[in-house]
């Protein structure tokens, strides 16, 4: 079988896996992020390691903005000093293999379309709901990307006039559905929030109960513009789904078109703790067009 690598760089962590074909994960190494220089060096030294001769080509995943047609990344908020990096190039330099770069919720979307909860949809839409809020969107069969690969950012759009910040924003939509928005009510980590709500706490209940409507807010917009046949939902909504579940049916039920709602499935991702790793090795398997 033919052998990938993939690289997740996020905002905390990073991935170096090598898979096969099928989206089987046969080694990983997983290191902090740390300055660009020295996470770069490790990015080489681990993919160096596991690459054997059966690798056809290495993805790279990354939260936007980049360039996935020319490899380069161009300072993703979560990636101080991340502004003109040509990942691809370094990679094909060093490994003599074609190297891919691409939009981490583009590339989960792709993951959960070919091997997770989309497998045979046309209309799928990702959203990551993890640190942050992205969007991968799966129309008519295929990777949208956009006029110039911007498509999905659905966190930038505003939900409230004021508000926390997502993207620099106030208001953002990042700043609501996303841990890094939760976080800023002040009453701890979205994980923290989930055990606080499952043992009763009120306040920590309210969060979810808000993070739900606002949740159902953005699913009732997407499937009114998209009309998907499946929007799959990421990280904290794979985690802690069942505590905003009743407050986002709600509000999407009454705010959607009656036949979009039909026709649309809302789940979590389906390959869980994994999904990373597949996303990006999803990546270097090459994103039909
Ligand atoms: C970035 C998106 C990314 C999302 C999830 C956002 O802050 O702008 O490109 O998909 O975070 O990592
Ligand atoms: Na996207």
């Amino acid at each position: 079988m033919r052998e990938y690598i993939g690289i997740d760089i996020g905002g905390t962590k990073c991935a170096v896996v090598r898979g096969d074909e099928s989206g089987r994960i046969l080694e990983k190494r997983s290191f902090p992020t740390t300055d660009r220089a020295n996470t770069l060096e490790q990015i080489f030294e681990h993919t160096g390691q596991i690459i054997t001769d059966r690798t056809k080509a290495i993805g790279v995943s990354c939260g936007g903005p980049l360039d996935s047609k020319t490899g380069v990344i161009l300072g993703p908020p979560n990636l101080p000093g991340w502004d003109y990096v040509p990942v691809t190039e370094y990679l094909t330099e060093r490994f003599h293999l074609p190297a891919y770069l691409e939009n981490d919720a583009n590339a989960c979307a792709v993951a959960e379309w070919r091997f997770g909860a989309g497998k045979g949809c046309e209309n799928l839409i990702f959203l990551t709901f993890g640190t942050g809020l992205g969007a991968g969107l799966i129309l008519d069969g295929k990777l949208y990307r956009g006029a110039c690969g911007m498509a999905g950012e659905v966190g930038h759009v505003r939900l409230f006039p004021e508000g926390h910040t997502g993207y620099g924003k106030a208001g953002s939509y990042e700043g609501y559905c996303s841990g890094g928005g939760i976080a800023q009510y002040g009453l701890g980590s979205a994980r923290e929030l989930a055990d606080k709500a499952r043992a009763g706490d009120p306040r920590a209940l309210a969060v979810w109960e808000q993070t739900g409507r606002n949740l159902g807010r953005l699913l009732a917009i997407l499937m009114d513009i998209l009309n998907p046949d499946v929007i799959v939902i990421g990280s904290i909504y794979a985690r802690a789904g069942d505590l905003m579940q009743e407050a986002c049916e709600q509000i999407l039920t009454a705010e959607v078109l009656e036949p979009s709602l039909r026709a649309c499935r809302v789940v979590p991702a389906l390959l869980g703790e994994s999904l990373g790793d597949v996303a990006a090795l999803s990546v270097a398997m090459g994103i039909r067009e």
